[in-house]
């Protein structure tokens, strides 16, 4: 259901890859609350991906660019702001990649080479967006920018691997470039820290099955699914979020502030009736 909330507005979303992106939810989200948009992904996603498909369906022309690529990126911003007809009102940054863990290379023999590509592409990439985005003044007064993140910036996980390290180099860059950004030109930066979920990068990251199943138990509203986080980046891509900035916003059903939870518990308690009381009710629930 649409409530008007991006009408009139121009954004540019990259990363759309295939209907399982979040990128690609929340460009149909965005569209459907009345915005116009443009897509961006490699020229490689383009060619074997599905992103055409989506922008017939959205009425939205693809712009290739590597992240990586100021060049590219300079292209991006220019030519969507010429293409919508006017500056850009939000940017979502929804790529991440790391050719460390597609060569399984674990956290304690990584390949710097690689480590190197998995920062660049995954974090600086948000920083060069924003650095052009604002040296050409693409992006509008209150305009919001979201890249999206994952709690391993903040706490260990398995198999995440360097992964880690590029989400918590993109959370800093949201709040340093948030203040620049925001004291300038009202520009809001925020990250968006999702739930596991069951994209192409997500079935990249090692165990993902169980991740996906602890989390869940683990999460009191149960893990967040790639359509409401595109729900989620809607809100902060509207003029009810204005004065939100510089944060890491955990969109993760209440996995990060959680403990232990009742479910996750049942899978390693032998004898549940340790925590009831005599009439089997949870005790400690
Ligand atoms: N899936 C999860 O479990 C999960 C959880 C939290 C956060 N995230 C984050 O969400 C974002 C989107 O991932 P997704 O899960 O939708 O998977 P996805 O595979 O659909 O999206 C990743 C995108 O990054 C793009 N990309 C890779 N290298 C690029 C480059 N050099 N230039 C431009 N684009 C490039 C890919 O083409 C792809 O479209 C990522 O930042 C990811 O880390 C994912």
């Amino acid at each position: 259901m649409s409530h008007d909330l991006l009408k009139g507005k121009r954004g540019v979303i990259f990363g759309a890859l295939n209907d399982l992106s979040i990128a690609w939810k929340v460009a149909e989200r965005a569209v459907e609350e009345g915005a116009v948009i443009t897509l961006s992904n490699t020229p490689v996603a383009v060619r074997m991906g599905e992103v055409d498909v989506l922008a017939k369906k959205l009425n939205a022309e693809v712009i290739p660019a590597d992240a990586a690529s100021v060049e590219d990126l300079e292209i991006v911003f220019e030519k969507s702001v010429e293409i919508l007809g006017g500056k850009i009102d939000f940017v979502l940054h929804s790529i991440g990649m790391s050719p460390n863990v597609r060569k399984k290379r674990t956290y304690d023999d990584l390949d710097y080479d690689l480590l190197e590509k998995t920062l660049d592409v995954s974090a600086l990439s948000f920083h060069k967006m924003l650095q052009v985005a604002k040296k050409q003044d693409a992006i509008a007064q209150y305009g919001s920018v979201v890249a999206l993140s994952y709690v391993a910036a903040q706490r260990t996980f398995f198999g995440y691997n360097d992964m880690a390290d590029a989400k918590s180099l993109l959370e800093s860059i949201a709040r340093s470039f948030g203040y620049i950004y925001g004291r300038e030109k009202n520009v809001r930066i925020n990250t968006v820290s999702q739930s596991p979920t069951q994209t192409t990068a997500g079935s990249g990251i090692k165990g993902m099955n169980h991740l996906l199943d602890f989390s869940d138990r683990m999460s009191p509203l149960g893990n967040a699914t790639a359509a409401e986080c595109a729900d989620y980046c809607i809100t902060l891509f509207s003029d009810l979020t204005r004065k939100v900035t510089m944060q890491n916003l955990f969109h993760d059903g209440g996995f990060s502030s959680m403990g232990m939870s009742l479910r996750a518990m049942n899978l390693y308690s032998k004898a549940l009736e340790e925590f009831c009381d005599e009439e089997g009710r949870i005790i400690y629930g």
